[in-house]
């Protein structure tokens, strides 16, 4: 089926959809407030979720395997959540001073996760990167950060090079360069931004070392998330954490979607333990939060205490208690046997999408770790950065999406998706044979 039709299918489908989107475009540039979320013509306007589905506007239900891009482990509205946020929201919503949940999440977060000794709260995960590349600054006093190319971590300037650049001006494989991820980066920004090819030890360390003296962090996802759900090659993580150690580089990896593979995130699965970590999504339960954390040393460039912090980090509403406590229960709730349950499902998950593929001769292929799964368009060679994920038809991901759409089925955009704890083997099967009926309907295009 070509796009046109599967939109028009999804047009007739979403009339109300449509209509707010007539009247966001009046208030809002373009409609849209969240560029992530934005489909052309317009996108679906959620009203309703409940474990493992999402209502829209017009009433349709859908599995939602995008859950607010992985940020959803428990699915949506878990009762455990909801009732503490209800019980604390009508004991006031924010508060100018610090209260107990934000010591507990805290206490939480570096119990599961050694290598933070100490963590601060921000509201997004863009704060949190950005806080952890400006910490690691003030602690080395160097310029300099590296990013992988294909690597999303938030919208602050210091991140926004080379996330989906096109291949074509953005340098070799081994030796990317820098290229803004669109208008409004400063020169500044892209001059002190050096880019690292994922999964590529060699060339990647001979760039590190040829720019250590530079180089305040180095700042990663131990798993690719947005690029494709890329793991690291054998080696790889371990090889970053010899040299940023070697050269005294902060090494941060950016565990905002990667925290949920385990109960202390990638970093335990793998077993490197970066000097300062950032989290986001999970930790807070379903509300805007982020946190970034770390070797207590590093991080002592934000104590307050005996006069001015090196680096100070305020925020209107870091740790608001509902945020905080929703993250405790969410934290709580996943128990070594939620963990186990993911695992299984997204194992099962990823072996029915390659049978399928295989029943179909499709050329197509899905990554993935634990609960994080994405498809990929391209041929069959091995998916190992931003280059190698490439679709060959680059309209292919968003005809998927629409289609899956279409079936009751939410994915996100880009192929990337998440089981989540209130799903069982009937979404997985269910997710399975809407992919098919997608891939039918491809094959009669
Ligand atoms: C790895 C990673 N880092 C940082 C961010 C930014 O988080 P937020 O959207 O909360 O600002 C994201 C968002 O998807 C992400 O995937």
């Amino acid at each position: 089926m070509s796009l046109e039709t599967l939109i028009a299918d999804y047009q007739a489908k979403t009339p109300r959809s449509r209509a707010l989107f007539e009247e966001a475009q009046r208030v809002l540039p373009g409609g849209n407030t969240r560029t992530t979320v934005f489909i052309d013509p317009y996108p679906f306007y959620a009203v309703r979720g409940a474990g493992p589905r999402i209502w829209d506007a017009d009433g349709h239900e859908r599995l939602d395997f995008n859950g607010n891009y992985t940020s959803l482990i428990l699915g949506h509205a878990p009762p455990a959540v909801v009732e503490v946020v209800r019980e604390l929201a009508e004991r006031g919503l924010s508060f100018p001073g610090p209260s107990e949940h934000e010591v507990r999440l805290a206490e939480v977060l570096t119990r599961r996760v050694p290598s933070c000794e100490r963590v601060r709260f921000t509201n997004s995960g863009t704060e949190a990167t950005m806080l952890a590349v400006r910490g690691a600054r003030a602690y080395t006093g160097r310029p300099k950060i590296a990013k992988f190319e294909g690597s999303y971590h938030g919208t602050h300037d210091w991140v926004q090079v080379s996330i989906t650049p096109p291949v074509e001006g953005a340098g070799s494989r081994r030796r990317p360069k820098p290229v803004p991820a669109g208008a409004g980066v400063p020169p500044a920004v892209l001059k002190n931004v050096l880019v690292l090819p994922w999964n590529q030890p060699e060339a990647c360390l001979a760039r590190i070392d040829r720019h250590a003296r530079e180089l305040a962090a180095v700042l990663c996802e131990p798993v690719q998330g947005a690029a494709g759900v890329i793991p690291p090659v054998d080696g790889f993580l371990p090889a970053l954490r010899e040299v940023t150690s070697r050269h005294g580089i902060v090494l941060v990896f950016d565990e905002v979607i990667t925290f949920r593979l385990s109960p202390g995130g990638a970093q335990t699965l793998y077993g490197v333990a970066p000097d300062l970590t950032t989290f986001g999504k999970i930790i807070g339960g379903g509300l805007a939060v982020g946190a970034f954390g770390g070797r207590a040393e590093v991080m002592g460039v934000f104590d307050p205490r005996g006069g001015k912090p090196k680096v100070a980090q305020g925020g209107t509403f870091n740790a608001n208690p509902l945020t905080m406590a929703a993250g405790i229960r969410t934290l709580e709730a996943l128990t070594p046997e939620a963990y186990a349950h993911l695992d299984r499902l997204g194992n099962s998950l990823r072996e029915k999408v390659r049978k399928l593929f295989r029943a179909r001769g499709v050329r197509a292929q899905v990554t993935g770790v634990g609960s994080l799964f994405c498809l990929h368009w391209t041929p069959r060679r091995p998916v190992i950065d931003f280059r190698s994920s490439r679709p060959v038809d680059p309209e292919q991901p968003l005809r998927t999406y629409v289609g899956l759409l279409n079936e009751g089925i939410l994915l996100s955009q880009r192929g990337m998706g998440a089981v989540s704890v209130p799903m069982g083997d009937a979404e997985v099967d269910r997710f399975v044979e809407a992919l098919g009926q997608v891939l039918d309907a491809e094959a009669r295009r």
